[in-house]
């Protein structure tokens, strides 16, 4: 997120943030916003000012022609349009520039933008709910509900936040959800619109899901799409894409996206090693995920909300394609050795490789937190 404050003579004038992709920039929504003239005042941005035609104008060109005398930068921006030069259009104007205030919380906050400058994929996060004893279900399956109300909806809120949720069809045929931010108001009872409307994503190999799933249902409402793979049957495609449904044929896992050799480095005796046959372990392997955020990163999806179940949440992280875990803790002990946790796939052989969570000074998100009954953990992986 990027937002721009406008100060003078030591008072707040204007705040703006860049609400959605290809809208206003921050420092356009703080000239809108501001009261009075912003003529000699100070903008604080979490970003290098642009300096280029995109989606919209420069904002070096708005900042000058609205009297800015000041500007102080958290982070340079590194979309190679920009890089500093942003900062030397508006030195060479004669505005006074500082770089650098706060540099890490705003790397922390802009982290999802840089993710997609850099490798053009979206910034992935792992959402689950569990008990206190680890598991994401009872041993039947049964997952409603975890988390208490307060919890839910916060989860609720979160889904307004991303660009794309989604979840492997195991999910849809188990819980059959809808995936939808569904916010309610507090005060008026009625139903808030989320400030972004994401689309569902189904991981379905085979297209195994039912023409009567909420999701198809609903497709021609909200934004669905479904990721196949290369032999899914023609005939199930058309149906889909009659219902509304979005289509997408992509290439199975192969052992270039480490599945195989990471089967063999952490878990040489597991039934799923590669001394199966290679159509078998390929079965298991399910679609390829690198493909995939290939995908979603065309479509300009910046962040993306995995939400389970455990064998998609595992392969994430097997994967190593995970950014952020959020984690909402329930004061609840199911137990039972059948009952699931949140990330099946290989996992780590040995403690000494498994995924050590460290809060970064700048990173104020990675914490744990009381949230209803229970508890809300959200940290970088
Ligand atoms: N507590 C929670 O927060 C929470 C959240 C969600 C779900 N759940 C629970 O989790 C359970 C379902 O979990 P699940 O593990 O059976 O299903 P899942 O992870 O939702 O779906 C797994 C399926 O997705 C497909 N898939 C395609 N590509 C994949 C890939 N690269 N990696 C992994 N899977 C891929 C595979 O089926 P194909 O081979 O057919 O494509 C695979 O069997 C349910 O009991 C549900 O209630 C709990």
């Amino acid at each position: 997120m990027v937002g721009c404050v406008l100060v003078r003579n030591g008072r707040t004038i204007g705040e703006g943030w860049h609400r959605r992709f290809g809208g206003p920039h921050a420092e356009i929504d703080a000239l809108r916003r501001c009261h009075g003239s912003p003529r000699g005042a100070t903008a604080y941005v979490t970003l290098e000012p642009c300096c280029y035609y995109g989606k919209t104008p420069p904002c070096t060109d708005a900042l000058l022609a609205a009297g800015i005398r000041r500007v102080v930068a958290a982070v340079r921006d590194p979309n190679p349009r920009v890089a500093g030069r942003g900062l030397r259009v508006l030195r060479a104007a004669g505005v006074a520039v500082t770089l650098g205030v706060c540099a890490e919380q705003a790397a922390a906050l802009n982290a999802p933008f840089f993710k997609f400058i850099r490798r053009h994929r979206p910034w992935v996060i792992l959402k689950w709910a569990q008990s206190l004893d680890g598991k994401i279900a009872t041993h039947t399956g049964d997952s409603k509900w975890i988390s208490d109300e307060v919890c839910r909806a916060h989860a609720h809120r979160q889904r307004g936040l991303v660009d794309a949720i989604i979840v492997g069809i195991g999910t849809v045929l188990k819980d059959d959800p809808l995936l939808t931010s569904r916010v309610r108001a507090t005060r008026s009872g009625t139903i808030r619109r989320p400030p972004r409307i994401a689309t569902r994503i189904v991981l379905d190999s085979d297209l195994r899901i039912p023409p009567r799933a909420q999701l198809v249902r609903t497709a021609k409402q909200v934004p669905t799409w479904i990721f196949c793979g290369p032999s899914a049957p023609a005939a199930r495609v058309r149906r889909l894409e009659a219902a509304g449904c979005h289509v997408t044929r992509v290439p199975l896992a192969q052992p270039a996206d480490g599945q195989q050799r990471r089967a063999r480095l952490w878990q040489p005796f597991t039934p799923f090693s590669p001394s199966h046959s290679d159509s078998a372990s390929r079965r298991r392997a399910g679609l390829s995920l690198a493909a995939i955020l290939d995908e979603l990163g065309k479509a300009q999806m910046l962040n993306v909300l995995v939400e389970g179940g455990g064998r998609l949440l595992g392969a994430f992280m097997d994967e190593r394609l995970a950014d952020e875990v959020q984690v909402y803790i329930a004061p609840l002990l199911i137990g039972g050795a059948g009952a699931p946790g949140p990330l099946h796939g290989h996992g780590a052989a040995r403690v000494a490789r498994a995924h050590r969570l460290v809060e970064t000074s700048g990173d104020r998100a990675a914490a744990l937190r009381r949230l209803g009954a229970g508890w809300f953990l959200r940290t970088r992986v």
